[in-house]
């Protein structure tokens, strides 16, 4: 049974795979690793917690010793990295977190792979999950493809951006198997509500301000995250080692659109008056150092893998206002912290 290492699978796109992979290959044994910080919520894969193909474990991709010795004693076949900082605004308060779990616990893992394979990499893998965030920001026009220089402004980006060099250093100092993936902004169940869309959801619900930073006209690619969890099954299983593909939605909005049709679907599913909703929007002070666009070529993994979004956008931001209308205690347990006590208490820190 081939043994597969998930880190971050507690947080939001990291549950969607797990399921996915414990759900389709039940020839797999699924390990995720997760430190649970604020943003991994197991309540996220309640539903598969006891499946017979999957082990829960607790710790931190920082802890050095840790991890060589989860090496040691499981013998991973294939590694899916997710596990990361991942808010652009909490990096911009906090960069060293993200220096050290994107950074640091990247490169442990990449030790503890070396060091475990030895040089006999048949069969083994180390796929990198990262952002299109690494590119830079675009004009008005334009696509990133795979060999848009890397130009990363956020200590988010900037951490990411390094820890795809490092990848790529494994793979042409030490001859690992890589791939590494770069994808656009995902929605969907499951997002910690400081990111637009869930943020969006839970304020209008609540009758509470909506905050646009800026002027609102930044544009972003939004891509369902059921179909990055299927580009991530795809590239996992047919992607060529040391390639990286681009993963987005062809679907570019501007924040204040996104939030105005947003609005519109809630007043009619609230069954508030129309209006009601958008009069919540309130531009707020602009984020620093802001990048104005992404958008991205997927045309590589559609032609070379076959791969395209399932949803059109329309379709899934109702599925997704959906989801989160229905599953209200998942949120409130967040904003109020009582899934850190309930959850968290359950495991031993390793
Ligand atoms: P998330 O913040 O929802 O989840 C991150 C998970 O990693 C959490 O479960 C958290 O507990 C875990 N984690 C954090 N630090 C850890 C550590 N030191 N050790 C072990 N586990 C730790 O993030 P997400 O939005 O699901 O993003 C997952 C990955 O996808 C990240 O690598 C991110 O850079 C990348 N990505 C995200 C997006 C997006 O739109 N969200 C887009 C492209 C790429
Ligand atoms: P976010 O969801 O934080 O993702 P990212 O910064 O990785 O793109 O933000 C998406 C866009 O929405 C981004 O342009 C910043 C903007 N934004 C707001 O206008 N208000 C908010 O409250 C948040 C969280 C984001």
């Amino acid at each position: 049974m081939k043994k597969i290492l998930i880190t971050g699978g507690a947080g939001f796109i990291g549950s969607h795979v797990v399921r996915l992979f414990v759900q389709q290959y039940p020839k797999y044994h699924i390990y995720n690793l997760d430190a649970l910080t604020y943003a991994g919520n197991l309540e996220n894969l309640k539903d598969i917690e006891n499946a017979p193909n999957y082990t829960f474990i607790k710790g931190d991709i920082v802890e050095e010793d840790m991890i060589n010795k989860l090496f040691d004693e499981y013998q991973f076949d294939a590694i899916i990295h997710l596990a990361a900082e991942s808010h652009v605004d909490r990096s911009i308060s906090d960069p060293l977190s993200f220096i050290r779990t994107n950074i640091l616990g990247t490169v442990n893992l990449l030790n503890a792979a070396k060091a475990q394979w030895h040089g006999n990499y048949e069969g083994k893998l180390f796929y990198h999950i990262s952002t299109d965030e690494v590119y830079g920001s675009l004009g008005a026009t334009g696509l990133f493809t795979e060999t848009t220089p890397y130009d990363p402004r956020s200590p988010y980006s900037s951490s990411k951006a390094s820890s795809d060099h490092l990848v790529r250093a494994y793979y042409h100092t030490y001859g690992m198997p890589v791939v590494i993936s770069n994808c656009s902004n995902n929605y969907g169940p499951n997002q910690f509500p400081e990111k637009l869309i869930p943020l969006a959801i839970n304020n209008i619900k609540k009758m509470k301000p909506i905050p646009i930073y800026g002027k609102g006209e930044n544009v972003r690619d939004w891509l369902y995250v059921i179909d990055h969890a299927r580009a991530i099954d795809l590239i996992f299983h047919q992607g060529k080692n040391g390639e990286t593909y681009n993963i987005g939605g062809i679907n570019e909005w501007t924040n204040i659109d996104l939030i105005k049709k947003m609005c519109e679907v809630l007043d009619r599913k609230l069954d508030r008056p129309e209006g009601t909703c958008a009069g919540l929007i309130t531009y707020v002070k602009d984020r620093a150092g802001h990048d104005m666009r992404y958008a991205i070529d997927s045309s590589k993994l559609m032609k070379e893998l076959g791969w395209e979004p399932s949803l059109q956008f329309e379709e899934g931001i109702e599925k997704t206002i959906d989801w989160y209308l229905a599953n209200e205690t998942w949120m409130n347990n967040i904003t109020d912290g009582s899934y850190e006590s309930y959850y968290q208490k359950q495991y031993e820190e390793r």
